[in-house]
């Protein structure tokens, strides 16, 4: 059976009381934090850095953290993020200069590596690094907000991404990011994508554990 993650966005999360926020969502049950880096630049919204990862791990963060870099220029973060705890570092090929050499550098500082790809960005950026990529993260919404609705045309690019993953043999993650709900994880699912990230659907609820428990579901069934 896969091993099915799911990554809760704390782009919804509470800020004012992150850390309670956060510790909440993983005791009902989420397996990893999915933490959304802005820049106001490469994307049009502001949000946090690494001093606010390093702050969740002193805080007494122990899961896997996922840190997705929206931000232009990437390398000069990298080593920032890691050293503030960050396990996965994934970013948007059209941001950097130097892919393979981004990828290099994150591996180096010790966290795995994705490349996140926005809706009508092609998989062929993977064409000379699949053998360096951990993580293959697909963006079903302009990045940016949380919030917004999933973009259908994405579960046809899931397909192929999953493709060149059996091809590829290697074991590399295929995350799904935006507009994820109880309602469409399964047909997600089913497309390929086994980590799932999910802001809104989650933070909105009262009971985090009866939407992911829902989430979970779904995903048995
Ligand atoms: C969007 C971010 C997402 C976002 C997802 O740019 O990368 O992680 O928070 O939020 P929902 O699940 O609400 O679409
Ligand atoms: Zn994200």
């Amino acid at each position: 059976m896969t091993d099915y993650l799911i990554a809760p966005s704390i782009l919804s999360a509470d800020f004012a009381r992150l850390g309670d926020d956060v510790a909440q969502v993983l005791q009902a049950g989420a397996d990893v934090v999915h933490f959304d880096v802005m820049d106001n630049h490469y994307v049009p919204n502001l949000t946090i850095g690494p001093m606010v990862c390093k702050a969740l791990r002193d805080y007494g963060i122990q899961a896997p953290i996922d840190v997705h870099l929206m931000v232009k220029p990437v390398d000069s973060l990298v080593p920032q993020f890691a050293e503030a705890g960050a396990s996965i570092i994934t970013f948007h090929p059209e941001a950097s200069d130097h892919i393979d050499r981004t990828l290099g550098l994150i591996k180096e500082q010790g966290c795995q590596a994705g490349l996140v790809f926005n809706p009508a960005t092609p998989l062929s950026y993977l064409d000379y690094v699949m053998d360096k990529v951990d993580v293959i993260l697909l963006m079903s919404v302009n990045p940016g907000f949380g919030g917004q609705s999933f973009i259908d045309g994405t579960l046809d690019k899931l397909r192929q991404a999953r493709r060149r993953i059996d091809e590829s043999g290697r074991n590399i993650r295929l995350e799904i990011d935006g507009g994820v709900k109880v309602d469409n994880i399964r047909a997600i699912a089913e497309a390929g994508a086994d980590m799932f990230v999910a802001g809104s659907a989650i933070f909105s609820q009262p009971d985090y554990k009866t939407v992911i428990d829902r989430m979970r579901n779904e995903l048995a069934s």
